[in-house]
């Protein structure tokens, strides 16, 4: 199933030797013009490939090159809020693997949990916490990936995230550390769970991610994950929040972003 999605691929999209992929969030699709000589194939033509539903989300596998690098981006992703089984997700990534994907970067929206990280800017995420109480890596383990009881103690690999920092302190873009929160969505979160997340150490919530990152982690990949952080969440939002406010926050924040993640991607050995 993993082998012949990844041969429908590897064939419709040319691939040479792409060692990193890129997992666009909500608003962040642009990422994929920036680069050169694409191709393009839709999820729904890939065999065994799941179908996103979301607005904002695509559901397109992207080939381009950034100089002489070859990237896949995934314009659009799964989320457990859409009735996706975890285990999608891992399925997803083992095709990424599949495929020589070396590198795992993941970007997303989300909403911030503390004052000083305000709506428009960026976190990069040094760890998460899995608040979603599920797993991709639920049910027999494929062994050809990893083993059964995965460390996720260095989920986010330091040595991409240092240079992450160097980076954008480089190109004078202001980015934060911090700690992603995954809910399971879809409803926004209360006031009082936002309360209590914050007291847990995290320092920004979204729906996604985490599973993607559980299961590259388990196949051995580095991860570099971003939040393009759109709102304010709980009893520092002074709206009602919508996901079309989400949305245009992503939208705005995004070429920042964007030139984030290139100039990694350009930096990368
Ligand atoms: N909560 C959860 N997910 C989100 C948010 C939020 O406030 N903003 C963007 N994605």
């Amino acid at each position: 199933m993993i082998k012949q999605a990844a041969f429908y691929i590897k064939q419709a999209l040319d691939l040479k030797n792409p060692q990193t992929a890129v997992i666009l969030g909500s608003g962040l699709s642009g990422f994929a013009q920036t680069l050169s000589n694409t191709v393009t194939v839709a999820y729904k033509d890939i065999p065994n490939f799941p179908q996103t539903t979301v607005a904002g989300h695509k559901g397109e596998l992207i080939k381009g090159f950034l100089g002489q690098k070859e990237i896949l981006c995934l314009n659009g992703r799964f989320h457990l809020y859409e009735g996706h089984e975890p285990k999608v997700i891992a399925d997803v990534i083992h095709i990424l693997k599949e495929l020589g994907i070396k590198r795992l970067i993941v970007t997303n929206a989300a909403g911030s949990l503390k004052k000083e990280l305000t709506p428009g800017s960026l976190m990069l995420i040094a760890d998460h916490i899995n608040f979603s109480a599920k797993n991709p890596l639920i049910g027999a383990n494929d062994e050809r990936f990893g083993p059964r009881f995965p460390a996720m103690n260095k989920a986010y690999t330091e040595a991409l995230r240092q240079k992450c920092l160097k980076i954008a302190s480089k190109q004078n873009i202001p980015l934060s550390e911090g700690v992603y929160l995954m809910v399971l969505g879809p409803n926004f979160e209360t006031a009082a769970e936002v309360r209590a997340f914050a007291l847990l150490g995290a320092d920004a919530v979204g729906m996604s991610t985490v599973p993607e990152v559980i299961a590259a982690v388990h196949s051995s990949m580095e991860v570099l994950g971003i939040s393009v952080i759109t709102n304010y969440t709980g009893d520092l939002a002074k709206n009602t929040l919508s996901h079309e406010e989400t949305l245009a926050i992503a939208n705005q924040a995004s070429a920042k972003l964007i030139r984030l993640v290139t100039e990694f991607i350009k930096e990368e050995d």
